[in-house]
């Protein structure tokens, strides 16, 4: 099968070679930026140099969105499958993209644009054919969480230092912010509800990162206890949706208090299935190349003249409601000793903070997890 490429840098390149040493697959072209020159020998500038090639799928991932949305349309509209690891790109542009893959008969796959090497998204839109989903979610950030666990660790004195290492371990994003502010992990939990519920989620949801994690009490990250950034989806009996992102803290023995390094654990429930938990390495160069080639298995396998699709035709986009998730939060402002709040709202917590730093008090908080796992 012939494919070609739209961008060649962490995940790009991870994905080149392994198509190289691929009996079933050729690489027609591969578009870089004009300034990246001659990366590899089938590099082109134009997209339209694709748009009009013989290849059968496209792989993107360049990242961003403006740019990534004109060459998806152009290739899909051009009849070819489309694969993607772009989280920013699905979430803003996922339900034009699908429609449009549906009017052309071709596939629209982005397994690696969540949960890095881990089957998620894939298993979940076979799942939900059979099963209604109940929630879903996890630890979703290779960054944070390496950051989080080295902090713990000892490996590093500072957030910078660590993050600095994320970033040439080629876990972080491009511009880190959207690692360390929750907006990544964010986008994941957007994707896991249009797969999961049909839902996609377009605005009310909370988002918050780990940049305040210097607050947090020594002994809620260093001891018998550990932070977690986690996002979380939840289809309610009502039909609404439940998203959020927000740092937990949980035993360090418990199941997500185990997971470090760049590892990701993404779970989720279905009805008849039960709480099924996935456990792998959620970001880097090989793992997530791993999870586009999984799509391009698919691809491969597809019986010729069906298509292969991860968000279903009658998804939509829907207004997140907050309002009825409740947990008990630890909260720290700087230099005072931290509260323990009484179950309350995730919109409550967000908003209350949001309210906090707007009239200039630093403060971290989580969702505290004494025995129970999201
Ligand atoms: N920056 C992302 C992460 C890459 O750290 O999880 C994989 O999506």
């Amino acid at each position: 099968m012939l494919v070609s490429m739209l961008g060649c840098g962490v995940v790009g390149l991870g994905v080149y070679n392994i198509i190289k040493e691929s009996e079933d697959f050729k690489i027609a072209n591969v578009l870089v930026r004009p300034v990246e020159k001659d990366v590899v020998p089938e590099t082109v500038f134009n997209i339209d140099d694709i748009v009009s090639d013989n290849s059968e799928v496209v792989l993107e991932c360049m990242g961003g969105v403006d740019f990534a949305y004109m060459c998806a349309e152009k290739c899909i509209g051009a009849g070819k499958s489309f694969i993607t690891s772009n989280k920013a790109l699905v979430a803003a542009k996922g339900l034009e993209l699908s429609r449009l893959a549906e009017e052309k008969g071709v596939s629209f796959l982005f397994s690696a644009a969540c949960g890095g090497a881990i089957p998620v998204l894939h298993n979940i839109s076979v799942a939900r054919e059979t099963d209604r989903i109940l929630n879903c979610g996890g630890i979703l950030n290779g960054t944070t969480n390496f950051i989080l666990s080295s902090l713990r660790e000892g490996k590093f004195v500072s957030y910078k230092e660590a993050l600095d290492e994320a970033k040439k371990l080629g876990y972080a994003e491009a511009d880190p912010t959207a690692d360390v502010s929750g907006m990544d992990t964010m986008r994941k939990v957007i994707l896991l509800s249009a797969v999961a519920f049909g839902k996609l989620p377009v605005d009310g949801y909370s988002v918050e990162g780990i940049e305040n994690i210097d607050l947090c009490p020594y002994k809620y990250k260093r001891d018998e206890y550990t932070v977690k950034l986690i996002g979380r989806a939840k289809h309610n009996e009502d039909g609404s949706v439940t998203a959020y992102v927000e740092p937990a803290i949980f035993k360090t023995n418990s199941t997500f208090g185990s997971v470090n390094s760049n590892f990701n654990m993404a779970f989720y429930t279905g009805e008849n299935s039960g709480r099924i938990s996935i456990f792998g390495q959620g970001a880097g160069r090989v793992p997530t190349a791993s999870a586009m080639m999984r799509d391009l298995t698919e691809i491969l396998r597809t019986v010729k003249g069906s298509r292969s699709v991860m968000i279903s035709e009658s998804c939509e986009g829907v207004s997140v409601m907050n309002e009825a998730e409740k947990h008990n939060y630890i909260l720290a402002f700087k230099g005072e000793k931290p509260e323990f709040t009484e179950p309350v709202s995730v919109a409550f917590m967000h908003s209350r903070v949001k309210k906090e730093r707007e009239s200039g008090r630093e403060c971290f908080f989580a969702a505290f997890y004494e025995n129970a796992e999201v």
